[in-house]
């Protein structure tokens, strides 16, 4: 790393289709000065989450798009180096919209940040005890809602948040299917996650192993994919079931957006419900869900994956693996 820079990546231009390098400028800057009330963070490492795919389009959402020529949005964790902030001091460790930058401002804009709780390692507040893990925590829980005994299938099973969720509804004393790309990320989840069985997307017939891997129908679908998984998994559900919309990374990046699902009829004859959220709405609960997700890590009740790529010139590279499926586990980059 420069001793006197800042290596940043810029948004150049709006993706159209798959997000490319083309979208973005590598450029080195000095190192920012900071004004009263700000600090100096010195990146650690760098969250890839797909919503930030949507935070390059150019259109209304739960947060204002990233504007071409600026630092491109991204949580990550990092140490205090200079302050001018009455909370913050050069030593502690800090999480916020940071972006994919070397140096950041913290204390300006969307880039308040917050401590990282004293004790916890450094890249928690990235995966299972930050927004992947609370999205697991509230999106199961409080539009899941399992009780025991209920089959729970999740897709994007063996990422960052599927792999949660799997988890927690293990925990809860479900019958889980994951449904993953490829038979090493299945494997692991029947495996090592002591999942009850698992769907490789990429070479079964979805639907027809939903209904063989879930003989009593799905009560709850957790989506994080969109798209045929989706359909599929509607076709296969048990009465009362909850479909809870949690993502639909196959279609972020396609020019248009992918056709309807054809099963939704079968949320009428199943009585079923299908909700979605954003889990900063749930903000004001945040510290109770991490507190019991940090306990559920730190007792070995979950196992949690991280996928760590590293230096700041591989941020984009990093950010495809997401779309390509190549993470398994949260995907982080090093600094
Ligand atoms: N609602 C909210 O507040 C909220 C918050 C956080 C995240 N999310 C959503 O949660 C989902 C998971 O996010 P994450 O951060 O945990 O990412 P992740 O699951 O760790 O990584 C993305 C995974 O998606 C899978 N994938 C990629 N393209 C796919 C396709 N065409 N069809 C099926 N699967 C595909 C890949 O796994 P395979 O190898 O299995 O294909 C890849 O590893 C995303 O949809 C994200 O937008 C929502």
């Amino acid at each position: 790393m420069s001793e006197k820079t800042n290596r940043q990546w810029r948004l150049s231009s709006r993706p159209v289709g798959m997000v490319s390098e083309a979208n973005f400028d590598f450029v080195e800057e000095p190192i920012p000065e900071i004004g009263e009330g700000e600090y100096l963070v010195r990146n650690l490492y760098l969250s890839f989450d797909p919503a930030m795919r949507g935070w390059m389009e150019d259109r209304a959402s739960y947060i204002p798009p990233v504007g071409i020529g600026e630092v491109m949005r991204a949580g990550t964790v990092g140490e205090v180096t200079e302050s001018r902030h009455p909370d913050f001091a050069v030593g502690d460790r800090v999480q916020g919209l940071f972006g994919w930058q070397e140096y950041a401002v913290g204390g300006r804009g969307l880039a308040q940040g917050t401590k990282v709780p004293e004790g916890m390692p450094i890249t928690w507040p990235l995966g299972v005890c930050g927004i992947t893990g609370l999205t697991a925590y509230f999106g199961l829980l409080d539009l899941g809602r399992p009780e025991p005994g209920e089959t729970v299938l999740v897709s994007g099973a063996a990422g960052a948040t599927g792999s949660v969720v799997a988890q927690i509804a293990k925990l809860k004393g479900c019958r889980v299917v994951g449904i993953a790309g490829g038979p090493a990320k299945c494997a692991l989840l029947t495996d090592d996650f002591g999942l009850d069985a698992a769907i490789d997307y990429k070479a079964e017939d979805v639907q027809a192993r939903i209904a063989e891997t879930c003989p009593d129908g799905v009560n709850i679908y957790f989506d994080n994919v969109g798209g045929p998984i989706l359909d599929a998994a509607l076709a296969n559900l048990a009465q009362r079931a909850r479909v809870v919309l949690c993502g639909g990374i196959s279609g972020y990046n396609e020019k248009e957006p992918p056709p309807g699902p054809r099963n939704l009829m079968n949320l009428v004859i199943q009585r079923g419900r299908m909700e979605g959220f954003i889990v900063i709405d749930y903000m004001a609960r945040f510290p109770e869900a991490t507190a019991e997700l940090a306990e559920w890590v730190t007792s070995g009740s979950i196992r949690h994956l991280e996928d760590v790529q590293e230096g700041i010139e591989n941020a984009v590279q990093t950010f495809l693996r997401l779309f390509r499926g190549q993470n398994t586990g949260k995907q982080l980059l090093k600094l």
